[in-house]
């Protein structure tokens, strides 16, 4: 029996169910005030609005600011920074083509697509997808997401480790018939190939003074990080009793990250993976307790039935996280809250045991973003909680920073959840249990805390308790490098509804998504109080609106997008924005393929860079310190409803990518498998990327 089971396949969607019920205010009685708001939305862009423009009033007193020394580190004293980032290049028009297109004057190469050996016996990958389990595991893994480029200190623009996540996998792509169950199991080896092809890649690069050409260097750095890699867990949910399992009954240790999706990066050196849409690996068919029910933990089947491989292996078994023995310690009912964390990686150690960072909360972790650390003050991280009416957060280490300090300085600290108020002011709400606020709140709501490690495994009741803001699926985060400001994709939310609006979430149902900002008060990203505005309504022409505080204009051909979700503030300056539209909102749309666009934080002016190949989405972007390389990831290229019938063969067909109007031709378009990888895009003259 060789049965193809549509419930294995990837929705092609990523998301968590809804799963905020909570009564968290959602501003209706405040509906007046918001009308009266879009007002001002529709408004047409003024004379006098446009020399306002040039300056928005959060960022005023931007020119004052100095970029932070980050003495000590690894990564070298970045470039000065440009405030007002000229986006010299003509904005590639909505392009709907199987490859990536990028402006005139510029060229791009890929590299370490899926399969890409880099490690062990380096097994070739095989294009019928019959590599094992065990080549997969030496082999870079599926559906590349946020990434990080980290120098080396003797040539930081030709000579790095590129770190990259891992976020899922279509089976339909990995193995060379799709999944298969027999007799309602999973084949040991296609979990094995899934749990493998899951995680994390450490890649040593080196560019090629000959060529220019990036290439993989077959070192000592090379790692595979995978959904079974063995972990330790810190920090205040370390040894509590909500993440003791058989495989550590004393609660230190974990196996494995889950569903990496954004990232985030230290500034000690450290690469920080963010486990995003776990929940669904598991399945528990017992009664589920309130940190896995509020989280969505299935309650039939598993996302890819893990929990069925054949043999019935303990690494595989666990995904079964139903109360089977008489004690935690004996089964895997609390595996599920082993993953929704933030895990730090040492790039530059490969026998370092990545290490889940539990003061930093557990949610759907889309990335996690550090301000730019100042001597003598606490390191700030954002973060945000990617599943529909789910919040934002941000930690805030006890300790302070100085050259010397390094991870552990993320196991003490206050994790804080933001709410917007209606006034463009917001606050930030602690979820400690010693808080005096945050107890009243407990009790006032009846919903109590055994310790910060019970907070913390369920971060997203705590938030529950506190009122944070219901938010439009927050997706990635950005820090602007001298300003400090932030900003963070809203990528869309079809739940919210007309009574369900906030000034924060100004649309009903938000099908095209937004981008918010804040400024922290006194500019301190430690603060507890922000000022906030929306940076950019996406959408069609007819539905968009460029900072619409100051009456901005509506979006154009050169610049329309919808779902908004990597996010980066690079080098110059420059915001860089991409998109995770749905299959049908690409097809149904005036937006074409997912994409890439430049924008100016200042200005408010938005510029379509990159277009990707079809169906993909774009995410994930960083450039070495120089501006002049950028890396941009392509995930999953191609319609993967089924196996051996794909719309897309990027990038084996032989066409990387054209420049607009160019004809593509396609050199080998019989069967190859699509491939998730990692593009490198160039100035043909050598200068830097978007300038
Ligand atoms: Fe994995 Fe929220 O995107
Ligand atoms: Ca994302
Ligand atoms: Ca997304």
């Amino acid at each position: 029996m060789n049965e193809q089971d549509n419930d294995l396949i990837e929705s092609n969607q990523g998301d968590e169910p809804l799963s905020n019920h909570s009564d968290n205010p959602h501003f209706s009685t405040i509906l007046e005030k918001r009308l009266s708001r879009r007002q001002v939305l529709t408004g047409s862009l003024s004379a006098a609005v446009v020399g306002i423009l040039g300056l928005p009033g959060l960022l005023a007193d931007a020119q004052a600011k100095k970029h932070p020394s980050t003495t000590g580190l690894p990564v070298p004293p970045k470039p000065s920074f440009t405030l007002n980032p000229t986006l010299n290049f003509k904005a590639v028009p909505v392009t709907r083509s199987d490859t990536v297109t990028i402006p005139a004057g510029y060229k791009a190469q890929v590299i370490i697509p899926w399969g890409t050996p880099i490690t062990g016996n380096y097994p070739a990958y095989a294009p019928d997808a019959s590599n094992s389990g065990t080549d997969q595991e030496q082999q870079v893994g599926a559906h590349h997401d946020g990434m990080h480029y980290f120098p080396f200190e003797d040539n930081p623009n030709g000579h790095g480790l590129l770190v990259v996540n891992h976020e899922y996998v279509d089976p339909n792509i990995l193995h060379t018939h799709g999944p298969t169950l027999v007799d309602g199991q999973r084949p040991a080896d296609e979990v094995r190939k899934e749990i493998a092809a899951h995680g994390v890649s450490v890649v040593e690069l080196e560019k090629e003074p000959a060529n220019g050409d990036w290439k993989v260097v077959n070192g000592p750095y090379n790692r595979r990080i995978t959904a079974g890699t063995p972990m330790e867990i810190r920090g205040p949910a370390r040894g509590s009793d909500l993440v003791k399992t058989k495989y550590s009954p004393n609660g230190t240790e974990a196996r494995g990250t889950i569903n990496n999706c954004g990232h985030g990066y230290t500034p000690w050196g450290t690469y920080l993976t963010c486990e995003e849409n776990w929940a669904g690996y598991f399945v528990n068919r017992t009664p589920r307790p309130r940190e896995h029910s509020r989280y969505g933990v299935s309650t039939s089947n598993s996302r890819y039935r893990w929990d069925t491989a054949q043999g019935g292996a303990d690494e595989y078994v666990r995904f079964d996280a139903s109360t089977k023995e008489s004690n935690a310690t004996k089964d895997y009912r609390n595996e599920p809250n082993t993953q929704g964390w933030i895990v730090e990686i040492d790039p530059f150690d490969p026998s370092a045991k990545p290490i889940k960072r539990t003061a930093m909360g557990r949610f759907a972790h889309e990335g996690c973003w550090v301000a730019p650390p100042q001597p003598g003050k606490p390191v700030v991280f954002y973060s945000g909680d990617d599943a529909q009416n789910e919040y934002i957060y941000k930690f805030v280490t006890k300790a302070r920073y100085h050259k010397d300090v390094r991870g552990d300085i993320l196991d003490e600290g206050t994790l804080y959840v933001a709410r917007f108020n209606e006034d463009g002011t917001g606050e930030w709400l602690p979820l400690d249990i010693n808080n005096r606020y945050f107890h009243a709140m407990s009790l006032s709501k009846g919903i109590f805390f055994l310790d910060q490690a019970d907070v913390l495994v369920n971060t997203r009741l705590a938030a529950d308790v506190v009122g944070a803001t219901k938010m439009d699926r927050p997706e990635w985060g950005a820090v602007h490098p001298q300003t400090y400001e932030v900003y963070m994709t809203l990528t869309n939310n079809s739940s919210r509804t007309e009574s369900g609006i906030d000034a924060a979430n100004p649309r009903a149902p938000n099908s095209y998504g937004h981008i918010i900002r804040w400024q922290e008060q006194g500019n301190q990203p430690w603060a507890t109080k922000f000022k906030w505005d929306i940076f950019v309504l996406a959408g069609p022409e007819g539905d968009s609106q460029v900072l619409p505080e100051l009456g901005g204009p509506a979006l154009t051909p050169d610049n329309i997008f919808a779902s908004p979700d990597g996010l980066w503030i690079d080098q110059n300056g420059i915001l860089w924005i991409q998109t995770d539209m749905s299959g049908s909102q690409q097809s149904s749309g005036p937006f074409g393929n997912n994409q890439m666009l430049a924008a100016n934080p200042f200005t408010g002016e938005i510029k379509r860079f990159f277009v990707g190949a079809e169906d993909c989405e774009v995410t994930g972007v960083v450039s070495t310190p120089d501006g002049k390389n950028l890396f941009v990831n392509i995930q999953h290229p191609g319609d993967r409803s089924a196996p051996n019938s794909f719309t897309s063969n990027w990038p084996d067909h032989g066409n990387i990518f054209a420049h607009p109007g160019d004809p593509v031709v396609i050199a080998n378009p019989s069967g190859a498998r699509p491939r998730s990888a990692t593009v490198v895009v160039t100035r043909e003259d050598g200068g830097s990327v978007g300038m």
